[in-house]
């Protein structure tokens, strides 16, 4: 397994063989179940796989969790080592952005509601960071989770703009046995937010059984989520919604796919989760 936090080694590694496909799971480290997930399907869909280790200050805001940021670059390693990954790409913000750097992506409309509105400029420093990675990599396949799923939607907007020659690939939320989406933040929950944190995936359950009972009222759909967070304690609601999956639009009644999604703040810790509904009809 190739490390190295430099672009010229990256792409040498990638053009050795151009018959050879790439798929390539980019990520923040402090692996977990989901992220290993990503990187088994890039590696079983590619003749080689590729993974990226870096904490990109770009999508964080002022007062959130950058320098905090849980961080195990060894364990990393050797997850990804065993995971048989041909090359993992570790660079530094002065490999990503060095001095003079001035370009921004910025993917209207989707980016706007939900995480784009409680997280102002999060998704331009994700485009930003994805489009170069793309740029540098320059995968056959992107192994992305359904668990950000409005970064799915926006990244997917992004390949298709700006002609990226990138299969997107969107894998399943790993969840742990309770429930909880797995998520690289779950490791600041004290012990009583851990529990509490199931609020999230109950919520989500609870509007998908509606839905399932004929619930089609956008707005019934999402006070069974609000409902459900406004009797657990420890959390605090950031929004809901349930929304048109392509265009993140909220369903006044819902017709075709609805993605059911919600953040929740548990003291300073903020969780998101969604479940993806299929149009059954
Ligand atoms: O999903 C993440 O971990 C990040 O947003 C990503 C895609 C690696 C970009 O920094």
């Amino acid at each position: 397994m190739k490390i190295t936090s430099k672009i010229e080694e990256v792409r040498a590694v990638r053009w050795v063989d151009a018959a050879l496909s790439w798929g390539f799971a980019p990520t923040m480290g402090y692996l977990h179940e989901g992220h290993l997930a990503l990187v088994r399907l890039a590696k079983t869909e590619n003749d080689r796989a590729a993974v990226s280790i870096y904490v990109n200050p770009a999508q964080f805001g002022p007062q959130e969790d950058l320098a905090s940021y849980p961080r195990s670059l060894e364990r990393d390693l050797a997850l990804l080592r065993e995971a048989g990954v041909d090359l993992v790409f570790t660079p530094d913000d002065g490999v990503m952005y060095p001095a003079g750097f001035q370009t921004k992506v910025w993917v209207e409309g989707v980016s706007r509601p939900l995480e784009g509105s409680a997280r102002p400029g999060h998704f331009d420093g994700v485009a930003t960071v994805v489009a170069k990675l793309f740029n540098i990599v320059q995968p056959t396949r992107a192994y992305f989770g359904q668990k950000d799923a409005q970064q799915t939607v926006v990244l997917r907007r992004m390949a298709l703009d700006l002609n990226f020659p990138v299969e997107m690939v969107i894998c399943p939320t790993a969840r742990e046995p309770d429930g909880l989406a797995m998520s690289s933040r779950n490791s600041y929950l004290t012990p009583d937010q851990r529990a509490a944190a199931t609020v999230l995936y109950r919520a989500l359950s609870a509007a998908q059984a509606a839905f399932a009972a004929g619930e089609r009222r956008g707005d019934a759909l999402r006070a069974v989520m609000r409902d459900t967070v406004a009797a657990e304690p420890l959390a605090r609601l950031d929004y809901v919604s349930a929304a048109n999956p392509l265009t993140l639009a909220e369903w006044d009644r819902v017709e075709g796919d609805c993605l059911l999604s919600l953040a929740v703040f548990l003291d300073r810790v903020r969780l998101i989760d969604n479940i993806l509904i299929k149009d059954a009809s």
